[in-house]
Parts: structure tokens; sequence; C-alpha cells
């Protein structure tokens, strides 16, 4: 029976996402560390680490120490981990509550062990691992536990997964490295490039949300955006169209549909003619960037959709695990 401080946990490479039974999404931080590079000693972890990125002495590093899809730092990825889940359990549970995690799929098998024995210090009974496609998929509502094949597309903030999925397994997985942070970039450069005009990541961002699109908006958007002139070095306010921002992201968004073009030809022809019929499902907060569904299925001929709140469908396939544990156990890592 689950419990009622049961947890679902999305181990991102970007954020870390916490759900409780009966609560829903309660945690949702940076996977960052912040480390003083002398003595080696942890200054802070996730949101308070965040803030400290580009504004840091030199004598502190802020680290993501889940790259990639892997782990780049054992040690830190384990010490965030039981900072997080202590800080959402409390530190003196009476009842160990028990956990669904998703972890990428490029985590050894020695690496989830340890991920486990870090949830037990933390106060967690009993760690269940998930793939993260396949909690993706969960999340999703897509149909991929029966014979047909499946394509998730989950986009999130350093790259794009992308996994085949066949009777509740993953089939074919590949990684491309786009994600929304490289939409991101392809708007400073363009803005720098055009108007002379630096903007930050945080800047590009909402730029990205507001006006930008892997199709064009109709009608088009405007936003004012504030910058510093690269020539006189002072601040400068442009009014930037959603036109522009289109022209910025075209390239990286056509590398992406490249890339999972590529994933379809590599997949076996059975699953990729249920994929042609059944269509690609795409989760991940990058998955929102206006019309990119619609620009996937105009160049590849595939049905796209972008499934509801994609950037929580990680999370919410741990929590569906949690919920259905009988007749979804078969889905967990062993
Ligand atoms: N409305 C939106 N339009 C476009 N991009 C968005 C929108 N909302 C969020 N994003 C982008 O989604 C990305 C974050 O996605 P997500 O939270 O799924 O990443 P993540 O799970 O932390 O990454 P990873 O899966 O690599 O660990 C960011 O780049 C963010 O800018
Ligand atoms: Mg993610």
């Amino acid at each position: 029976m689950a419990q009622v401080n049961d947890i679902g946990i999305d181990l991102g490479t970007s954020n870390v996402v916490i759900y409780m039974k009966g609560k829903g999404i309660v945690f949702r931080e940076p996977a960052v560390v912040s480390i003083e590079q002398e003595s080696h000693s942890i200054l802070a972890i996730g949101t308070e680490a965040y803030r400290m990125i580009g504004r840091t002495p030199a004598n502190i590093q802020v680290i993501r120490p889940l790259a990639q899809g892997e782990m780049i730092d054992f040690e830190l990825t384990s010490t965030m981990l039981r900072s997080f889940v202590t800080r959402v359990i409390g530190r003196r549970v009476l009842s160990r509550p028990r956990a669904v995690m998703a972890v990428p799929s490029g985590v050894k098998e020695m690496e989830q062990k340890a991920l486990i024995s870090s949830m037990f210090d933390a106060g967690i009974r009993r760690t269940q691992l998930v793939d993260k496609n396949i909690a993706a998929a969960l999340g999703a509502q897509a149909n991929f536990q029966g014979p047909y094949g499946c394509l998730i597309v989950d986009m999130g903030a350093g790259a794009s997964d992308l996994a085949v999925l066949y009777n509740g397994t993953v089939s074919v997985l590949s990684s491309i490295s786009i994600g929304g942070d490289h939409f991101d970039d392809a708007i400073i450069r363009y803005l720098r490039k055009k108007y002379n005009l630096l903007v930050g990541e945080r800047t590009a961002e909402q730029i990205k949300i507001t006006l930008g699109g892997a199709a064009k908006r109709d009608p088009g958007v405007v936003m004012d955006v504030t910058g510093r002139n690269l020539i006189s070095g002072l601040p400068k306010t442009l009014s930037i169209e959603s036109d522009e921002i289109y022209e910025a992201l075209i390239d990286s968004v056509n590398d992406l549909i490249e890339g999972i073009q590529i994933v379809i030809e590599r997949t076996p022809p059975q699953l990729a003619s249920d994929i042609f019929e059944a269509g690609i499902t795409m989760t991940g907060g990058a998955a929102n960037l206006y019309g990119i569904a619609e620009a996937v299925q105009q160049v590849l001929k595939i049905p796209c959709r972008v499934a509801q709140d994609a950037r929580d469908c990680v999370v919410m396939g741990c929590a569906k695990v949690l919920m259905e544990p009988n007749t979804l156990r078969y889905l967990l890592k062993r």
C-alpha cells in the first residue's frame, strides 16, 4: 500500500522535481551544487547555488553533478539528492516513506546502487528506479505498454532524449545535444550579431518563451528587450519581433528534427511503421516551444503531439508507479 508521504523523483540533469503522494509536486530546484575550490567544501545546493552562477568569485565553483544524462560527479550527486530529499520529507520521519525515482539512461548499475543507498541515508525505506524515458511515456499517457513501437522525445534543458519504446521497454535510445539551453544560446548569438546587443541567459529564455517559435507566430508578437550595447557599453532597449526570433531558432529546430529522423531510420522497420501510425509524443519543458510539434509533423510527415504538462511528465510517471505498484511494477529497473 502506498503511504501518505511516499515520493516520486525526477533526477534530471538540470532540475530535480519531487512529487509527494496526496500533495502533488512539492519540490523543484536546479540540480547544481556550489563548492569552495580549495577546501572542496559545499557552500550551497539547488536554487541557492544556481543564483551564484555568473556572480561568484574565482574560488567558488558552481557544478552540475549530472550532465548530458550521465553522472559527472557521483559524490556530489549523492549529497545533492540527500539534501533535497531530507528537505522534502523532514529529518525525523517516523514512518520511512518509499520512493520511485527516474534516472537518466546513462547511469550505470553501480551508480544506481549507490543512489539507492543515498536515498536510504535520507530516510527512504525503499527506492525503486525507473528509466526516465519510461517515466516520461507514462506521464505523457503514451501508448507504449503493448506490442507496438512508440517514440518519445523528451526535450530538457541541455539535451533531448529520444527513446523508441516497445512492450514497456526501451528498444532504441539516442540523445541529441539540442534542448532549451541551445535555443537560448541561439537567441543570444542572433541579437549580438544583428544589433550588437548583449543579453543574459535569463533574458534570452524569456524571449524564447514570449517570442520564440519553431513556426512563425500569427499574429506576430513584439517585446521590448533590454541588454548592453557592445559598442557603447551602455544599456539599450530594442523592440524585437517574433519573426526575428523564429529566424534565430530555425537552424536549431531543423537540427533537432534531423536528429529525430536519424533515430527513426535506425529503428527496426516494424516499430518505425508503428511510429508513422501512432505518431511522436514530445515531453519536457523545451517541448513547450511554440509550434514545435507542427514543425516536426510538417517535415517528417509523422503525427506529433506535445504531452499535457510536458515539463512534469517524468515526475508524474514516477507518481503513477507509486499509485499503481501492482500493474506497473514490471516497468521498474531490476
Ligand atoms: N513555454 C516554454 N517555451 C519554450 N521553452 C520552455 C518553456 N517553458 C520551459 N521551457 C524550457 O524548458 C527547459 C527546461 O525543461 P525541463 O524542465 O524539462 O528540463 P530538465 O528536465 O531539467 O532537463 P533534463 O531533462 O535535461 O534534466 C528550459 O530550457 C526552459 O527554458
Ligand atoms: Mg527532464
